[in-house]
């Protein structure tokens, strides 16, 4: 795919023993990259490479009026005395308030912004005013630099004939160890295949990735050492999915399953931890049809069930210590002669029976049966699951922060500790008795909606209600996963949201 890089860590000190070679020379031209704080502060070795180039850099950040604060960069083009054609200072210097471990990969990202396309890069990584980690830090740069180059082009035709015959980018890290950070590299090359598989799941139209599709991209996991089971219509019926499948009984593509497990814990016997997503492929409302204005969009609910796929993958590839279940259901909700009505009355998995009001509440109904096969078949120590579940938590929490909802408070701190470490935010959101009351049904043990107020609450009442009292969270990322904004480390519409914050939760918490 456009927007490969090849990128390796090699040592400062060698950076500045290739001056002379490459300027003007058969390579190709080159670019640097230098990091510079507060007062144009750089490191020892940085400055002792740059030489002269230092006072030139001096009187063009004057011009520019160049700080070193981050999000300033400067460019030199041909700069005297260096044997690159091209110098690039980026500034790295934060207010104390955003000063954080995310550092150096948002840097990362916004040095991706400004080299892309650019065919031999070398970035003099000597961070002047950061005490992190160096090794933890170059590591997370190249994750910032893959992440930012993610591009989902593959049904562009014309710009690909540019790609295909623009080089892979060249990018070397120069920094003090590079051993060091080559061994920190290989998580975050795990977790960069992870984001960007969800990435591309969610970006892929919905006449391309239906259940039957995305179900064999699961599959390919399996080259990974992740266990895959599909289970399809016929399965589902036989275990008593009723609530699952009349979601998808209006559509032509059949409704799947799929459960993946990864065994990395010592002992097979150690309780899994589980997550579960919302895989609506295309959501069209079902009978309560949606209006058309942005429908196009709800290729994108399949984003919780793209983030299970994307973790496993970086479970699998980086060899996680922990026994993971991953599970998706998979439908599509669509109108016609066959679909449910508002009205139904189905038999969830638990037993307990729903009586349906709006058939574009599907999400929930799908999990629903997911969440309790899950518990009840693979007794995990809590369950996470991730939906693209409501458009009342964008009104909440716009696109900033995924609503967070929990039976349980260790399980939310350490959700929260990861968001805030990692940058994918969640905020908790209250659940309670007043508000479950409002599910209650005059037919049936519960309806499905819960009226105009709390749509994100009420949503979240109704998953719990098949959780069966196993610690549980719900995030609902309907901000957060889909039609995302562009930043530092993302461009794309599909942001592979979810991904970075759980993997963060499992090497925290539940490995070795
Ligand atoms: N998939 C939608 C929620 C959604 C909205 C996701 C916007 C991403 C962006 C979900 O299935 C849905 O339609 N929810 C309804 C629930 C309502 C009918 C109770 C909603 O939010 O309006
Ligand atoms: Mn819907
Ligand atoms: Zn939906």
């Amino acid at each position: 795919m456009a927007g490969e890089l090849q990128i390796d860590f090699t040592a400062l000190k060698d950076a500045g023993a290739r001056k002379g070679r490459g300027a003007g020379g058969s390579a190709g031209a080159s670019t640097w990259v230098v990091l510079a704080g507060a007062d144009l502060a750089m490191g020892a070795e940085t400055r002792r490479i740059l030489g002269g180039a230092v006072d030139l850099i001096k009187r063009a950040a004057t011009t520019a009026k160049f700080k070193g604060q981050s999000g300033q960069s400067l460019d030199l083009l041909a700069p005297t005395g260096l044997p690159c054609e091209r110098l690039i200072v980026m500034g790295t210097a934060r207010k104390a308030e955003e000063a954080g471990p995310v550092d150096a990969l948002n840097l990362g990202g916004a040095i991706q912004g400004k080299i892309d396309g650019q065919p031999r890069v070398t970035i003099l990584f000597e961070m002047p005013d950061v005490a992190a980690d160096a090794d933890k830090a170059a590591a997370d740069l190249m994750l910032g630099l893959r992440l930012r180059a993610y591009k989902f082009d593959i049904y562009k035709t014309k710009k690909k004939d540019d790609a295909k015959t623009a080089p892979k980018s060249q990018i070397s890290i120069a920094l003090a160890d590079p051993a060091g950070a080559k061994r920190e590299a290989k998580h975050r090359e795990a977790l960069a295949g992870g984001v960007t598989l969800a990435r591309t799941l969610v970006n892929e139209p919905p006449n391309v990735l239906f259940p039957a599709s995305f179900a064999q991209r699961a599959k390919d996991l399996q080259k990974l050492g992740v266990e895959v089971q599909v289970l399809d219509e016929k399965a589902l019926a036989k275990l008593g999915f009723r609530m699952l499948l009349g979601v998808g009984q209006g559509s032509d593509h059949d409704s799947k399953v799929v459960i993946m497990r990864w065994n990395g814990a010592k002992s097979a016997k150690t309780k899994p931890i589980a997550f579960v997503g919302k895989g609506v492929c295309f959501d069209s409302g079902g009978i309560s049809i949606k209006p058309a204005a942005s429908m196009e969009d709800m290729k994108g609910d399949m984003a919780g069930a793209a983030c299970v796929v994307g973790l496993m993958h970086a479970l699998a590839a980086r060899k996680a210590k922990v026994n993971v279940i991953g599970a998706i259901g998979l439908v599509e909700n669509m109108p016609d002669g066959k679909a449910q009505r508002p009205g139904d009355i189905v038999t969830s998995l638990s037993g307990q029976t729903v009586e349906l009001i709006n058939t574009d509440a599907e999400g929930r109904l799908v999990l629903g049966d997911v969440l309790w096969y899950v518990q009840d078949k693979y007794k995990p120590q809590f369950m996470v699951n991730l939906a693209t579940l409501t458009g009342a938590i964008l009104v909440a929490l716009g696109t900033e922060h995924a609503g967070l909802f929990s039976n349980n408070d260790e399980l939310s701190a350490r959700l929260t500790e990861a968001g805030a470490v990692t940058g994918e935010k969640v905020w908790r959101m209250p659940l309670g008795a007043a508000y479950d009351k409002l599910l209650d049904s005059k037919f049936a043990d519960m309806k499905h909606t819960g009226g105009r107020y709390a749509g994100s609450i009420t949503a979240a009442q109704f998953l719990q209600r098949f959780v069966n009292g196993v610690p549980w969270a719900h995030l609902d990322i309907a901000g957060t996963g889909m039609a995302s904004p562009s930043s530092d480390i993302n461009q794309s519409w599909g942001s592979g949201w979810g991904v970075r914050l759980l993997d963060r939760l499992i090497s925290d918490h539940y490995e070795g």
